[in-house]
């Protein structure tokens, strides 16, 4: 891994303050820039981050900036939004995202952004295509975190019942970051053994706790922030240092998947230009009909608050 660069992160709310101390904490960049709204707010964040970083041996500078600070950042990370409520699914915030990514994007235009823009804000899928389509630049450099988180929880319950160390699996979580994201289990991989390997796993289950353990965060503590931050550490970590990890992100696809038009969780290979290329699993046809459904309901809503 190396270190350099910038990160701007928009947003210095839950999501936005944790992903900023995450990404310090393991010191894959010289500067993380907080940008709100609420400027004495990002200014206390940065302070209260700057603080902790006399501990681990991270030399990053962090601070309080401006929209313009986006304008040579490596990597700019947009986490502003309102909060998923207890019972709201991330589809409800789509009303008040849409009316604060329009002010956003308007404000980021004349800035000419030169690195990658990655979005966190949810509803994830449709926050990252409108941000693509209002900045006018190429899907490799616009992206949302899509199923990222959600492969990471499924990692885990895979992990948790198979007895595997999570390093040693592979699996994805597509599609939607939302109640239809799908599975395609007929790709999963225990220690290079398929799924069906391991008689005592679930699908159901498995399937039920990647898409249902941020609502359980969220009725407990009101918030996520700390899987999302590491998420996107890794994530940035491996676009500055060129790593090629493969990461399931929300991009436009353009004929992938049978899909056009929309963005939704698909495998990507990430390197310096952000996505390199596009991971095309071979799913089953219940598997694609899944992935169809998911994209489908993301671009309902694309349609609804994008036009
Ligand atoms: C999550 O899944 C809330 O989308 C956020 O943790």
């Amino acid at each position: 891994m190396k270190s350099g660069g910038k990160i701007v992160i928009l947003g210095a709310g839950h999501v936005g303050s944790h992903c900023g101390m995450a990404l310090a904490w393991r010191g894959i960049c010289q500067e993380v820039v907080l940008v709100d709204k609420n400027e004495k707010k990002a200014a206390a964040q940065a302070m209260d981050i700057s603080d902790a970083l006399t501990f681990p041996p991270s030399a990053a500078v962090v601070r309080q900036g401006s929209y313009s600070d986006c304008a040579d950042a490596d990597i700019v990370v947009i986490a502003i939004g309102e909060p998923r409520l207890p019972g709201q699914t991330r589809l409800d915030l789509l009303e008040s995202s849409a009316r604060m990514l329009r002010e956003l994007t308007e404000t980021l235009k004349p800035i000419g952004i030169g690195g990658v823009v990655v979005t966190i804000t949810n509803p994830a899928d449709i926050a990252a295509y409108y941000v693509r389509r209002e900045l006018d630049l190429p899907r490799e450099r616009v992206f949302g975190t899509g199923t990222l988180l959600d492969t990471a929880r499924l990692v885990k319950t895979i992990s948790e019942k198979s007895g595997v160390f999570r390093g040693a699996i592979s699996a994805f979580s597509m599609g939607e970051h939302g109640d239809s994201s799908m599975i395609p289990f007929s790709q999963v991989r225990i220690g290079a053994l398929p799924l069906d390997s391991y008689p005592g796993l679930d699908k159901e289950y498995i399937l039920e706790r990647t898409r249902m353990t941020g609502m359980d965060i969220i009725n407990g503590k009101d918030s996520t922030e700390f899987g999302i931050g590491q998420a996107l550490t890794a994530l940035c970590a491996s676009i500055l240092g060129d790593e090629r990890q493969v990461f399931p992100l929300s991009v436009l696809l353009e004929g992938e998947y049978g899909q056009r038009d929309v963005n939704c969780g698909v495998p990507c290979v990430v390197g310096r230009n952000g996505i390199e290329s596009i991971v095309e699993l071979p799913l089953t046809s219940e598997e694609q009909a899944q992935l169809d459904a998911s994209c489908d309901i993301i671009r309902r809503h694309i349609e609804k608050a994008c036009n």
